[in-house]
């Protein structure tokens, strides 16, 4: 891969840990959000990500996982991605960084690999308001259900801090990624475009109802590989030095 941003020799998949370090002594959980588009900002082709993907991509989805404590993700994704549970283990820890997904209705299917094919157990974050039976069956599937009082933004966090999970990598979806731009959580967007135009009927990257005021991210760098570019941006908050 190119280094473009900062400036620097070439990177192979075996560099890519220090230029997605998570800063060092994390005090809150820190939101970082991972997605790829196309440069005309469809978000899957026929209702998934794969026709977008691209060696490089999947080399920074794989880093990305393995330096965070937990992947957070919408049930809309984990049932069109049919996900699977998590499996390799975290920079320097012995087991992987937990799947968590958020779902107000509970409707995900027991057999979904999240529950069969997952070294550890998968967080259901969830309300009481879910059917009773969905939850039980996904309790019963072997998944770690937790039911919360609300699922807005700062509840889901707040309960990640709770279990010590502060690296937070949101691999969306575009609902999720609404909410959580709208309740000024993210602190990070780490974008593929992918260089394709796509056209169709696809999303884009968040969605939420209108009203929210746009916030601006600076540039922190640009990975380049067969025409696909590795953009990674943060907030800088107020109470942060540059
Ligand atoms: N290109 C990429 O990098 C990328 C990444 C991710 C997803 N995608 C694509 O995005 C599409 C899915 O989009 P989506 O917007 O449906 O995804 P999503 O954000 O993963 O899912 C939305 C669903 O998640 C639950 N949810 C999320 N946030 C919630 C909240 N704060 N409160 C309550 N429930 C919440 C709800 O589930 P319940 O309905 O169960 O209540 C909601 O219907 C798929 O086509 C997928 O391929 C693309």
């Amino acid at each position: 891969m190119r280094r473009l941003l900062p400036p620097g020799p070439d990177l192979t998949d075996a560099d890519l840990t220090e230029p997605y370090a998570y800063p060092p002594d994390l005090d809150r959980p820190w939101v970082r959000v991972n997605f790829v588009s196309s440069l005309d900002g469809a978000v899957s082709v026929d209702g998934r990500s794969a026709g977008l993907g691209s060696a490089a991509d999947k080399a920074v989805f794989g880093i990305l996982r393995r330096l965070a404590d937990v992947v957070l993700v919408g049930a809309g994704t984990a049932r069109a991605e049919r996900y699977r549970g998590a499996r390799k283990p975290t920079v320097g820890r012995d087991t992987p960084p937990p799947i968590a997904v958020v779902t107000g209705s509970a409707a995900l299917a027991p057999d979904l690999g999240l529950f069969t094919d997952t070294a550890v157990p998968t967080i259901v974050l969830t309300t009481a308001e879910a059917p009773a039976d969905r939850r039980a069956a996904l309790r019963e599937a072997g998944g770690d259900v937790v039911e919360l009082p609300d699922l807005a933004p700062a509840t889901l966090l707040a309960e990640l801090e709770r279990r010590g999970l502060r690296r937070v990598l949101c691999e969306g979806g575009p609902g999720l990624h609404g909410d959580l731009v709208a309740a000024g959580a993210v602190d990070e967007l780490c974008l593929t475009l992918a260089p394709l135009l796509a056209a169709g009927d696809a999303g884009r990257i968040a969605r939420s109802a209108a009203g929210h005021d746009p916030e601006t991210m600076t540039l922190e760098s640009v990975l380049e590989s067969e025409g696909n570019l590795l953009l990674r941006y943060r907030i800088r908050r107020s109470s942060e030095g540059a």
